[in-house]
């Protein structure tokens, strides 16, 4: 079973991660494709099993390329179990408005998208931000906000969330190895 990991990346951050989940896949014994898709439609997954797609979160929402995927192969996606994540600034706010940035992105990112594809499981994970990937306004707004610059990439965090997503690939082949095993999306 290949498992495509589909990504959009603005600055790099969504571009690190999705590589590493991808590897985290590989070395528990799964054949993955990663995809910037920024570049372009990759296509259909309908001939796949299972999927992983984020992408950087901008301004509260998928980049285009991302969202734009997923929308148009909901069909397919809905048949088969995905995975989400998105790449947001949530560890650099200061301690007071984290919890509610994190939450906030939870509801705004992943409800629309749910609408759309019902995932099997979603993280947000956190990035890099500089000032020179913010506009005025946008400075203005992360100074407001006591957000701090830099890089926040935990990648245990990572590695973690990737070993349960590996788990329960592992899990789906292996019932769909055995005698009467089939599809279904967990
Ligand atoms: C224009 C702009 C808007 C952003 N808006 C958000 C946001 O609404 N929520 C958030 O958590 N992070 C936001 N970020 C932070 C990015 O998601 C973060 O820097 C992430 O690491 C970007 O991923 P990338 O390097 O793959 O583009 C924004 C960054 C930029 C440049």
């Amino acid at each position: 079973m290949i498992v495509p990991v589909g990504y959009a990346s603005a600055h790099g951050s969504t571009h690190e991660v999705a590589e590493r989940i991808a590897s985290g896949l590989e070395e528990a014994g799964h054949r993955v494709e990663c995809h910037h898709l920024e570049d372009g439609d990759i296509g259909s997954p309908a001939s796949r099993d299972a999927c992983v797609v984020g992408s950087a979160v901008h301004n509260r929402d998928w980049l285009p390329g991302a969202r734009r995927w997923v929308e148009r192969y909901a069909t397919e996606l809905s048949r088969m179990p995905v995975w989400m994540f998105g790449v947001g600034m949530s560890r650099a706010p200061g301690h007071r408005v984290r919890a509610r940035a994190e939450q906030e992105q939870e509801r705004r990112v992943v409800e629309a998208l749910r609408e759309v594809v019902r995932p099997v499981g979603h993280k947000v994970f956190s990035g890099e931000v500089h000032p020179d990937h913010l506009n005025p306004m946008g400075r203005t707004l992360f100074r407001a906000m006591g957000g701090r610059y830099g890089y926040h990439r935990d990648w245990s965090v990572v590695d973690a969330w990737t070993g349960s997503v590996a788990e329960r690939l592992a899990a789906r082949r292996g019932r769909r190895a055995s005698p009467g095993g089939g599809g279904g999306r967990g």
